[in-house]
């Protein structure tokens, strides 16, 4: 099966080479048959009657055996040859030894023209061509010159061509049958090979490895080939990490509901101390709610289904709109908030996703900041851009974290006895956010000293 699919396209291409080559060479050689060769043996055919005439003018004039012979000594020297016969076509005079096939021609010979005519001119079945000139003395018919040619050189050419032909022939049937297993070896097989490893990754198999040591179209196809299959292997593992942390995030706040309930449930609690884990059952299924709306933004986004709805907004208010609604929060932490805004910023955003961004990037600065810091949002606008960045005085984020802070799920501190229990997907969400809107958005840190995240939008002119 893969043998039969293997030659299937070289096969083709040999073919087509053949045929190419076949056809060429055909065309080749009938114009030089049928036009040089055929326009040669014309213009002999030509310049042999052209002498028959010139003899039978001479003889016209001396019809005597001295005339006839000295014409044929003149013929015995050169390539042609002369028969001078009676009116009945009996030989008198001949230059050279006369056949029997050319006394058949002779015998068979009908009345000729008085501007002669060619009696033989098949030159490709007779060894001979034949003019024929009638000797005409006072109206009387008294014989004929009859001029031969022998058309052996010119066959002598055909024979050549035609065996260059059938040599040129073989030559193109073997040079295709090194055509085909070259393109078998050099085309079709790393073909079927990249064939074999997409059919693999069509069933789920990404273990895919192909030759991409090659320096052309194919090498190109192969290394394309090679990187989806990795891209698609490394987003399965992605998928599979994603999904078992989403599990995990999902069961630990559960289990804390699970066991607080029944805590609760426990008849010789006080009220108070029922209330305290109530409270704590609140806090953990907000802590989940939230969760699962971000999941759903995510999922949101990666169908292609999340719109951004721009409207015009002035961005000191929507700060300060912000501000408002987190400041008993840090208040309660004893976090200093301070915006610093320059008026009358004016951004083409959507107001109610651009505020879950400020609202992610200063949950962050509350809960990775100790009380006594200060956060401070700070916007202006530079040129066409608008720059609007979070800057807290709180942990920091080690250096060889803080490139995959943005991604899904990463968290710097992984461990599930932390003391703030966000799930790694507020900067992500974040992130998309902003680049549905045109924008960038990165993060500067030290470890111990603090971190700034730097949001950079186009504005309004
Ligand atoms: N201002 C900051 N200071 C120190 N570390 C930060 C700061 N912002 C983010 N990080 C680190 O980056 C990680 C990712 O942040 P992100 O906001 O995406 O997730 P999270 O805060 O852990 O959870 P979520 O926001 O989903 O509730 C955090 O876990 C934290 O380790
Ligand atoms: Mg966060």
């Amino acid at each position: 099966m893969r043998l039969k699919r293997k030659s299937k396209l070289a096969t083709k291409l040999g073919l087509f080479f053949l045929t190419s080559i076949l056809l060429l060479e055909g065309i080749l050689f009938l114009v030089l048959y049928f036009g040089f060769l055929n326009e040669r043996i014309m213009a002999e055919t030509d310049a042999l009657l052209a002498r028959g005439n010139s003899h039978r003018d001479v003889l016209e004039k001396h019809f005597d055996r001295e005339t006839m012979e000295h014409v044929a000594l003149m013929e015995s020297e050169a390539e042609t040859q002369v028969i001078i016969t009676d009116e009945r076509n009996s030989v008198l005079v001949h230059s050279n030894t006369v056949t029997s096939m050319i006394r058949t021609t002779l015998s068979s010979s009908s009345p000729l023209p008085v501007s002669g005519d060619i009696v033989e001119g098949d030159w490709g079945n007779k060894p001979y061509v034949m003019t024929g000139s009638p000797i005409v003395v006072n109206d009387q018919l008294v014989g004929n010159v009859y001029m031969i040619l022998d058309t052996k050189s010119i066959r002598e050419v055909r024979d050549h061509l035609t065996t260059q032909f059938l040599i040129i022939s073989g030559l193109s049937l073997f040079l295709t049958v090194i055509t085909i297993i070259y393109l078998s070896r050099m085309i079709t097989r790393p073909l079927i090979e990249m064939k074999v490893a997409t059919q693999q990754m069509s069933t789920g198999d990404h273990n895919v490895s192909l030759k991409v040591d090659r320096n052309d179209e194919l090498g190109e196809l192969a290394k394309g080939i090679q990187s989806l299959s990795d891209d698609l292997l490394r987003l399965k593992n992605d998928r599979s990490d994603f999904l078992a942390n989403i599990a995990h995030e999902l069961r630990t706040p559960l289990t804390y509901l699970n066991g607080y309930a029944d805590i609760a449930q426990r008849e010789e609690l006080s009220s108070t101390e029922r209330n305290t884990y109530l409270s704590i059952i609140k806090e953990e299924s907000e802590n989940l709610t939230s969760l699962v709306r971000d999941l759903f933004d995510m999922a949101k986004m990666d169908q292609q289904g999340f719109v951004i709805n721009r409207d015009e907004v002035e961005l000191c208010s929507l700060i300060h709109q912000v501000r408002e609604k987190v400041s008993p929060a840090f208040e309660n932490k004893g976090i200093d908030l301070i915006v610093s805004c320059q008026n009358k910023i004016h951004l083409d955003i959507d107001s109610t996703r651009f505020s879950q961004v400020i609202l992610n990037l200063l949950d962050n600065a509350l809960h990775y900041s100790e009380s006594g810091k200060t956060v401070l949002i700070e916007a202006h606008s530079f040129q066409s851009d608008v720059i609007v960045r979070v800057i807290d005085e709180g942990e920091g984020i080690p250096e060889k974290d803080l490139p995959f802070i943005f991604e899904r799920l990463y968290r710097v501190d992984k461990s599930r006895s932390r003391k703030y229990g966000g799930s790694g997907l507020g900067l992500a969400i974040a992130k998309e956010i902003i680049e549905k809107h045109g924008g960038s958005i990165k993060a500067e840190s030290q470890k111990g000293k603090g971190t700034t995240i730097t949001i950079v939008l186009l504005g309004v002119e």
